[in-house]
Formats: C-alpha cells, structure tokens, sequence
C-alpha cells in the first residue's frame, strides 16, 4: 500500500498510486459497512476532533460515523458557539485542541488556505474537509470511488462537470483528481461560473449544457453557492434552470447509461430536476453518501497508520 501522508489537506498533493490506495481500502470499507457487525479496529484508541467552522450535515455525520465505525473517540466541536465568536483566532483554536494531545483533526473552514494553516501548528493528522472555494478531497475521493464502482474503471472517461464551478471547491478537487487519473474533462456552465484559469488545466469548457453534455460517461451537477456569490453571477434562477439546469431533454444529449451525480445539498428545480435525481436507473446520489463514509474511513486508517510509524520512529 502506499500512501506517504501526513495530512488529507487536497487532491493537489495526492499522486495517482496514493488515490488507488485509498479507493482499494475503500472498497473494503464498504463491504463492512453493509455487514451486521460494522466495526473495525484501526482507529482504536485513537482521538478525532472534528472543527466544523461552516455549516455541514453530510459531510460532519459522515466523518463522525467513520471514526466511530473504526473505534476512534469522536468529538464534535460546535465552532459557531465557540471562542472564535468571543474573538480568539484559529491559531489560538488550534493550540488549545492541540494540548488535548488529539489523533485526527476534520476541519472545515470558509478561507481558502485555512486548514493547511492549522494544519503547520498541531501534532496530529488534519483532514481537509473543505476550505472555501479550494479544495474537498473527500468529496472527490468518493466520487472517484463511486464513478469507479459505477463504470468499471476511472481513466479515460468523458467527464461534464457542470454548474456553478467557480465557487466550488468540489469541482476543483474533481477536476484535479480525475484529471490526474486521465479522464477527459468538459466544464459546462455559464461564462460568469466558469474561470477560464481552469481550461488551462486541459479541460474543454462549453456555455451550453446540450453540447457540454453529448455523449458523456458521467454528468456531475453542482450546487449554485449562493453564500459565496457577491452580485449578479446568473439573471435569475428560473432562467438558470432553463438554461443549465439537467432535465430529461438536456441529459438525453449524454450516452445512454450515462450517470447523474450530485456532492449535496441540491436545490431541485434549480439545477436539476427533482424526478432526475430520484431516477435509481440514472442518478447515484444515494451510492455517493454511502461511498463518502467508506473513503473517511480509509483515508483515517491511513493516516493513523502514518502517524502511529512517525512516532513509533
Ligand atoms: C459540498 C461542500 O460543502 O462543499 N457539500 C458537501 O460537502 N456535501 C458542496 C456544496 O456545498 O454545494
């Protein structure tokens, strides 16, 4: 197995073998949890903190589940009603968690940059669990994983990546990630959301969603962000679902067994269509929540296995 981190802190840092690594243990992870006894134990005795500083259901539950599942002590710390609001900074955060001698630290911040930060000043794991518009990286390792399940393989696979990609930190991830694993990439979505930084990356960029989607493997949806957007990014939402959102006609423009994904939270009706996403044949929005639980947990177990050899050395 090789995996050489000393933190999750993004997709950038990653090299392909590293990601293997990860979906294969992955993969194991899955059959567990779809067993009756769902416990392992290589987390054991180990402590996860878990610093959400933005709002997160899927992403908090999920990791929380996966140490839980491997053994680790799993505390949330609620950051809205923390010290930050009586004006102590991250740094000061970090020192104080630091002194509680944690294992795995799961930060989600709203700066770009944040985690790795944090990450420079403490003695443990720091899982990345997004930083404003840079980087998730287990969002993209576990929709790596599940385009991998879905399609057989995840190299050289026509991938439309579509919406609001300038706020995004999971399109980023994404495309650095199957990017790295050879896949082409197509960014879809109106000029005011697509940066054209990142046609430098490789990627064919398309403004319109019919062409943008003709024969594609894979069809990922992203949220519209509105928290993140300061002015007129799109006209309206109506018309942004016209235009943009992915309904039957746009998504027949796809091959036919091509597959609808979705990171969550969806606003239906504003870039997909409510009967699209439920559509068991098309969408695998469901196996993305499941696949997110298995990744946390391999990518902790890897890590709490570098992390236990640094210090046994
Ligand atoms: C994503 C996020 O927070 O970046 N959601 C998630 O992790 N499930 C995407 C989003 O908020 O749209």
């Amino acid at each position: 197995m090789t995996f050489r981190q000393t933190h999750l802190l993004g997709i950038e840092q990653l090299a392909p073998d590293e990601i293997t690594t990860v979906l294969d243990l992955a993969d194991e992870y899955v059959a567990l949890n779809r067993s009756h006894d769902k416990h392992g134990d290589a987390l054991k005795g180990l402590t996860q903190v878990n610093m959400f500083f933005e709002n997160s259901t899927r992403t908090q539950s999920s990791f929380e589940l996966a140490g839980r599942r491997l053994g680790a002590d799993v505390m949330n710390m609620s950051m809205q009603a923390s010290s930050i609001k009586k004006g102590e900074t991250l740094i000061d955060t970090a020192m104080t968690i630091n002194a509680m001698h944690p294992d795995l630290l799961v930060v989600r911040h709203p700066h770009s940059g944040a985690v790795e930060m944090l990450s420079q000043k403490v003695n443990c794991a720091v899982l990345n669990a997004g930083d404003g518009k840079h980087e998730h990286p287990t969002q993209a390792l576990l929709d790596a994983l599940t385009i991998r399940r879905a399609k057989g393989r995840l190299h050289r696979l026509n991938i439309a990546i579509c919406g609001d990609i300038a706020h995004s930190r999971v399109a980023r991830s994404n495309l650095l990630l199957l990017h790295k694993m050879e896949n082409r990439i197509r960014l879809v979505g109106p000029t005011t959301l697509v940066p054209g930084a990142f046609a430098e990356l490789g990627c064919e960029v398309y403004d319109d969603m019919k062409e943008g989607l003709k024969d594609v493997d894979v069809v990922m949806m992203l949220r519209l962000q509105k928290e993140r957007m300061d002015g007129g990014f799109i006209p309206s939402e109506r018309e942004y679902y016209h235009r943009y959102g992915l309904d039957a006609e746009k998504l027949a423009f796809a091959k036919e067994d091509a597959i609808v994904m979705h990171p969550g939270p969806m606003n239906r009706g504003v870039e997909i269509d409510g009967t699209i996403a439920d559509d068991i044949n098309r969408s695998v929005i469901q196996d993305q929540v499941e696949m997110g639980v298995a990744v946390r947990m391999a990518a902790m177990d890897l890590l709490a296995r570098n992390l236990r050899e640094r210090r046994a050395a």
